[in-house]
């Protein structure tokens, strides 16, 4: 047709129009009843001082009691020394979708007197994760993938209306490039819409100041208006002031609702005027949960997998190239597999060595007791020796061996 191959794959494909329907425009319905079948799997992180209400919030979010209330520590209790990660999973299910929702719980974040490395577990742990997954796809058979990668981690922030603390900003530069950061505002009943207000932009002065990259809806071209707006809507919210509540409890117009009563009246959790827990659901569950299990697996975890390649000495140029690619595909497959045996020959050696080392210094230990038996040998043989010189010596000059010849007489009754 008188085209180069170059000039055939760059040229855009040419539209046609049917004679009748063909079938294909069912394939997104194929889809979805395949991921419904499957169901879904989504991880939550929660992250934040102890008492900021993310047990709750959890609760709230997905109305169920996933926490069960937990026993408060006695003061001066061992709370051990290093944070947590513990993590719930609970399958849920809603108009005939399954949900295989974990979260995943860091206690201890934030609570001792020194929390200089209160973020480091918590990298590893989702570090982990990542890890648990590339292995299952180097794997020959990648049909089943459990995908336990954290998809989104919701920080608490302390209602304090200042800005945030060092320990906030040092926790979120470390996690900003491996895991969606949104950033919320813990019990925001405590604080007024002023105070709100402000506090926000603090944060959020803080956060850009500090280069830290948080998850926010992405804007696609051709999205429609609607679209357009509800995630314009979401923005605005961010961070979202969230008042967490699993009781229901009466507004003075008689409604039941869920929320927080006062004195001075009641907040509802459900009521946008009140708080951003509406926004953050929406966001968090109904538009974009799969946006989030997405930007995880098209750029959290590429990068991760692209350096750790990269450290591995795996060069690497594109994923699509990969993708694409079935030979480029098997070498980095192998390189990963020799990378993993070097990994086990290192491992070998470090414990032979270890072995080898405690032999030496058994070894050594039972010479220096050998050595230690040999003088004590040495020494007595010394002492026999020297006894017996005297004995000899004597003899020669006639002197008698036995000390008295009296004393012998007395002792066999010889004496007068
Ligand atoms: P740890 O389990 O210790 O990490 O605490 P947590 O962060 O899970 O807090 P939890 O949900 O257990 O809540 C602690 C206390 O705060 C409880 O008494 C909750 O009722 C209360 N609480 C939870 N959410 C809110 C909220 O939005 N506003 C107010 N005022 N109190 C809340």
């Amino acid at each position: 047709n008188g085209l180069t191959s170059s000039q055939a794959a760059s040229a855009p494909p040419a539209r046609k129009k049917l004679a009748s329907w063909v079938g294909f425009s069912n394939l997104p319905n194929q889809v979805h009843r395949k991921s419904v079948r499957r169901g879904f799997q989504f991880v939550a992180m929660v992250v934040g001082e102890s008492g900021l209400g993310k047990s709750t919030l959890i609760n709230t979010l997905f109305e169920t009691k996933l926490y069960q209330p937990k026993s408060i520590p006695s003061p001066g209790a061992d709370r051990g020394k290093t944070v947590q990660i513990e993590s719930i999973s609970a399958e849920i299910e809603e108009n005939g979708v399954r949900l295989k929702l974990t979260v995943v719980d860091t206690p201890g974040f934030g609570d001792f007197v020194n929390n200089d490395e209160s973020w480091k577990p918590i990298v590893d742990n989702i570090e982990a994760r990542f890890d648990a997954y590339l292995e299952q796809e180097n794997r020959v058979n990648r049909l089943k993938l459990v995908d336990n990668r954290v998809h989104a981690c919701i920080y608490f922030i302390q209602p304090t209306g200042h800005s945030l603390k060092p320990i906030d900003i040092e926790f979120m530069k470390r996690l900003h490039t491996k895991v969606n950061l949104i950033p919320v505002i813990a019990k925001s009943d405590t604080m007024t819409d002023d105070e709100i207000k402000l506090f926000k932009q603090r944060i959020l002065g803080d956060i850009a100041h500090h280069g830290i990259q948080i998850f926010v809806p992405p804007q696609y071209e051709n999205e429609d208006e609607e679209t357009i707006q509800e995630n314009e809507e979401i923005l605005s919210k961010v961070p979202f002031a969230v008042v967490g509540s699993d009781h229901i409890v009466q507004a003075p117009d008689g409604r039941q609702v869920r929320g927080r009563s006062y004195p001075w009246g009641v907040i509802e959790v459900d009521n946008e005027e009140h708080c951003d827990f509406v926004k953050l659901r929406q966001m968090l569950v109904r538009t974009h949960m799969e946006e989030l299990r997405e930007h995880t697996n098209d750029v959290l975890y590429e990068n991760y997998r692209t350096d750790k390649l990269k450290a591995m000495g795996v060069s690497q140029d594109e994923t699509v190239f990969r993708e694409t690619n079935p030979a480029a595909k098997q070498a980095e497959e192998r390189a990963l597999h020799e990378a993993k045996l070097a990994k086990m020959e290192a491992e070998m050696k470090m414990v032979f060595q270890q072995k080898v080392q405690e032999k030496e210094s058994k070894l050594k230990q039972s010479e220096e007791e050998l050595y230690a038996r040999h003088r004590e040998m040495k020494d007595a043989l010394e002492k026999q020796r020297q006894e017996l010189e005297d004995k000899k010596r004597r003899v020669e000059s006639g002197r008698p061996l036995t000390p008295e010849k009296g004393s012998q007489k007395k002792r066999f009754g010889l004496g007068k």
